[in-house]
């Protein structure tokens, strides 16, 4: 379950006028590739195609926030995409700790605390919802 006020904020960090998806998803890869290097050869050289893919699944899932039984169906959808990844929880811990990253740099005084501990057990539901075998 995701709280009324953490979708709240969720929903802002679309909403701020200082959002800039193109360059947050080139700044989320980067660190997430500085992070875990070993993920980097797992995707292919040029990260247009991903970065594109991410934006995509990122607005449908805001765009389902409200309707768990979508919500759902495209964060199973996704896990099977990712079953056979070998995703760890190390590897989670990255990407979550790159996606707020990417997001306070985006952001800059649009971000805050609160944001990024909303964003932080969004992502854990989320990673939950696709079955990583992350720790909760
Ligand atoms: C909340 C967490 C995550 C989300 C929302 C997410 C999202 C996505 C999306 C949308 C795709 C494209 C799937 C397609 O082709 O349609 C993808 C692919 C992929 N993801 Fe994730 N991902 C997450 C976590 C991770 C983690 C932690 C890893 C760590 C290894 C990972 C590794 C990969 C790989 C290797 C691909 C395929 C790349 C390729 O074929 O070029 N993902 N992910």
């Amino acid at each position: 379950m995701v709280s009324a006020q953490d979708k709240s904020l969720v929903r802002k960090t679309f909403e701020s006028e200082r959002m800039d998806l193109d360059a947050f998803a080139t700044a989320f890869y980067a660190k997430f590739f500085a992070a875990c290097p070993e993920v980097r050869p797992l995707f292919s050289r040029d990260m247009t195609r991903q970065e594109e893919k991410l934006l995509a699944i990122l607005t449908h899932v805001a765009e389902a926030l409200d309707d768990s039984a979508r919500l759902d169906a495209i964060l199973r959808q996704q896990g099977e995409k990712h079953r056979k990844r070998d995703v760890s929880d190390a590897h989670f811990m990255g990407f979550i700790t790159s996606f707020t990253g990417a997001l306070s740099d985006t952001l800059g005084p649009d971000w805050s605390t609160e944001a990024e501990l909303a964003w932080t057990r969004f992502l854990t539901f989320v990673a939950g919802k696709m079955n990583f075998a992350v720790q909760r």
